[in-house]
């Protein structure tokens, strides 16, 4: 058996800047891995806790040493000795010593460094990459990527007011070719732009950031850019829209500050997402269309939309497996977004993954907009074989860093590897029949 023999941490920084930590774990028989946590910006409320120190001379009170010093201390007094193969019981153990029901005491940014650091020291050991070693030795399923090619909302500073526009070239053979159409269509995209004396500066997750006159304008653009680069829109690539619904949401109402267009009340916005499906039958998925608080407005826009695209449920459900469950149960979504800060543990994030197969429910496996360049979420993905992964633009190195891993991964496999965008594809054209 192999323990877990030290721990140790790092105040880095995150691809925004910000500190971030990267934890190192270290086995009894020397083993080492080291794994680094990502940082959101708009985070739904009932997020597990990041800890931070809130001492404003160091980072505007950013800083992670208080988490630094929990992994280092009070985690590996409690840790030391334990089976670095048993993920589950690693997981429980520093649920229980948190003690809290959001990971407040600790950090969920401390426990999850330790959650995956483990996880990969533990592959390590056992000699498998790590996507064999979180799944089975015949997990194979690349997924599809959903590339964030136009940033808004709280990830650019422009006047745009919805925050991820991305593309997922679901009709590509192999991985490899949808990198090289996304690819494509972002280069394709920047000379849209460029021909039209827009910006083409990035925001926080790669993809353009140009001042358009209204919330609908990137989509004309980015089909516009498809075209160019010689795809098809709707059948080759695909849209999905993730507007982050839950930062306009104010007294009730949906107001677009950016864009300076006018409010909207969730019957309102609803009516907006069904009108933009009838004009672009090219998206197949939205993201958070109406606000975490807006409970009868997801009930509502998932019954009245939800048998024609998937609905993915970011903000509502915070990769909390009772959250969720709940969710379920109200009859809200079809599909759920993992992000592993959200919740803090390997453990709980796979059991969110199941939650969502056993129920019928897409899962889309997610990066956050502040990175490193941190690639366990790639091999999570395939060791889940959960067919979709948002994880930026085809620029800035964070984001890269993911989509490189997949290349890796399908050469790896070699004549084994699967790209899931048929697959994809086909289940959610069948929500449809
Ligand atoms: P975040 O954004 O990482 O800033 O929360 C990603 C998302 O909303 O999906
Ligand atoms: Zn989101």
């Amino acid at each position: 058996m192999s323990e877990i023999a030290r721990l140790e941490a790092l105040e880095i920084l995150d691809s925004r800047g910000n500190p971030t930590l990267a934890v190192t774990a270290t086995l009894s028989n020397g083993v080492q891995a080291t794994a680094k946590v990502p940082s959101g910006a708009s985070t739904g409320k009932r997020e597990a806790v990041e800890l931070r120190d809130g001492d404003k001379r160091r980072y505007d009170g950013k800083g992670v040493l208080r988490a630094k010093s929990h992994v280092e201390t009070e985690i590996l007094n409690w840790v030391r000795g334990l089976d670095a193969n048993n993920q589950a019981a690693l997981d429980k153990t520093m649920c229980e010593l948190d003690g809290t029901p959001n990971k407040a005491r600790l950090g969920a940014n401390a426990i999850l460094g330790v959650s995956l650091a483990v996880a990969r020291a533990s592959a390590a050991d056992r000699g498998l990459p790590l996507y064999a070693s979180l799944g089975d030795l015949s997990a194979n399923l690349i997924p599809a990527p959903w590339f964030n090619v136009l940033n808004g909302g709280r990830h650019a500073d422009n006047s745009v007011d919805f925050q991820e526009f991305m593309i997922s070239p679901v009709g590509a053979p192999r991985y490899s070719d949808g990198l090289r159409a996304a690819a494509e269509t972002f280069h394709a995209l920047k000379s849209v732009l460029h021909k039209k004396g827009l910006n083409t500066a990035v925001g926080d997750e790669g993809g353009f950031a140009p001042q358009l006159k209204s919330n609908e304008e990137p989509i004309e653009l980015i089909l516009e850019a498809i075209h160019k680069a010689g795809y098809k829109p709707g059948k080759d690539v695909v849209l999905v829209l993730d507007p982050a619904t839950s930062e306009l949401f104010e007294d009730g109402e949906y107001v677009f500050a950016k864009s300076g267009k006018n409010r909207m009340s969730p019957a309102q916005m609803i009516e907006f997402w069904s009108g933009l499906l009838d004009q672009y039958p090219e998206i197949w998925a939205l993201e958070d269309g109406v606000a975490e608080d807006d409970r009868t407005g997801w009930q509502r826009l998932t019954r009245m939309l939800g048998d024609r695209i998937q609905l993915v449920g970011d903000d509502n459900f915070v990769t909390n497996p009772s959250i969720f469950k709940q969710g379920i149960k109200d009859g809200i979504a079809n599909a759920i977004l993992i992000k592993l800060n959200q919740i803090g543990t390997v453990t709980e994030t796979l059991e969110c993954i199941q939650i969502a197969r056993a129920n019928g429910y897409g899962a889309v496996i997610s990066h956050r907009s502040g990175e490193t360049d941190d690639t366990s979420i790639a091999d999570l993905a395939v060791a889940a074989g959960m067919g979709q992964i948002k994880t930026g633009s085809t620029s800035r190195g964070e984001r890269i860093a993911k989509y490189n891993r997949f290349l890796e991964i399908e050469q790896e496999l070699g004549s084994k590897a699967r790209y899931a965008g048929s697959s994809v594809y086909e289940r959610w054209q069948a929500v449809k029949a």
